[in-house]
């Protein structure tokens, strides 16, 4: 049986004053699938990463996520999707200094009042998950880029959204980090049948993909 699909972008634009980012993208996902994206520095990858994660807003086209049209969604309608839907690992990780890594893997849990039980067993899991449970009373300055990088899949998996979209997540690390980091999305993927959308500069993470599009100018193309 095909899976649905879960997401669904359709002739997006985006424009930062006079210059144009994206040129009419369009994508989609279904369950269980994973797709990279590969391309240039410049040519627009988080740009629309961001776009499909409902981090910015595209200026037209269409966006369709677990069969919501997000363009006709009230702002607490988009926070509720982004909350239990989308799970985002950020190219530059985003983690709040002042907070314990613990405190910030609860952070997306807060908007949607789960209980504090369920939220401190949802942490334990995800820190054990990705092998990081020794740091959660640690400040994330405390951890090497290794373990950052593996709390912020922890993060983005916390409330066991349906797609995870991830910004270079292999970006900052060695040939083990990466090959670590890869099994640990897999993994996720292949027990959750999340979508992975992955953008990557990585030769070897992008020949792990069911699927690779290649970004040119704010273009995307099948590889
Ligand atoms: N908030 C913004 N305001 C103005 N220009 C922006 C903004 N965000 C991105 N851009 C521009 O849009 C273009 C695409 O940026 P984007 O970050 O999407 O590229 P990328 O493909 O992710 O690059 P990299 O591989 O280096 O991460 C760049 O020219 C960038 O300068
Ligand atoms: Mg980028």
């Amino acid at each position: 049986m095909t899976h649905p699909k879960l997401l669904k972008a359709t002739n997006l634009t985006k424009s930062y004053g006079k210059t144009t980012i994206l040129h009419g993208v369009s994508l989609s996902v279904r369950a269980g699938e994973f797709l990279a994206i590969v391309g240039p520095s410049g040519s627009g990858k988080s740009t629309l990463l961001h776009i499909l994660g409902c981090v910015e807003q595209a200026d037209s086209g269409e966006l369709e996520i677990c069969g919501k049209n997000v363009q006709k969604q009230s702002s607490a309608q988009l926070a509720e999707l982004r909350g239990h839907e989308l799970g985002f690992v950020f190219q530059f990780f985003y983690f709040q200094p002042h907070l314990t890594v613990g405190k910030n893997l609860e952070v997306p849990m807060m908007p949607l009042h789960t209980k504090v039980k369920e939220r401190q067993a949802r942490i334990e899991a995800a820190a054990g998950l990705v092998g990081i449970e020794n740091k959660l009373k640690q400040k994330p300055n405390k951890l090497s880029g290794g373990q950052l990088q593996r709390a912020a899949i922890a993060r983005a998996t916390i409330n066991r959204p349906k797609i995870i979209l991830a910004d270079e997540p292999t970006g900052n690390l060695d040939g083990e980090n990466t090959r670590r980091t890869m099994e640990l999305l897999l993994e996720i993927k292949n027990s959750q049948n999340t979508a992975l959308i992955i953008v990557t500069h990585d030769d070897t993470v992008a020949e792990m993909a069911d699927r690779v599009l290649r970004m040119e100018d704010g273009r995307l193309q099948a590889c």
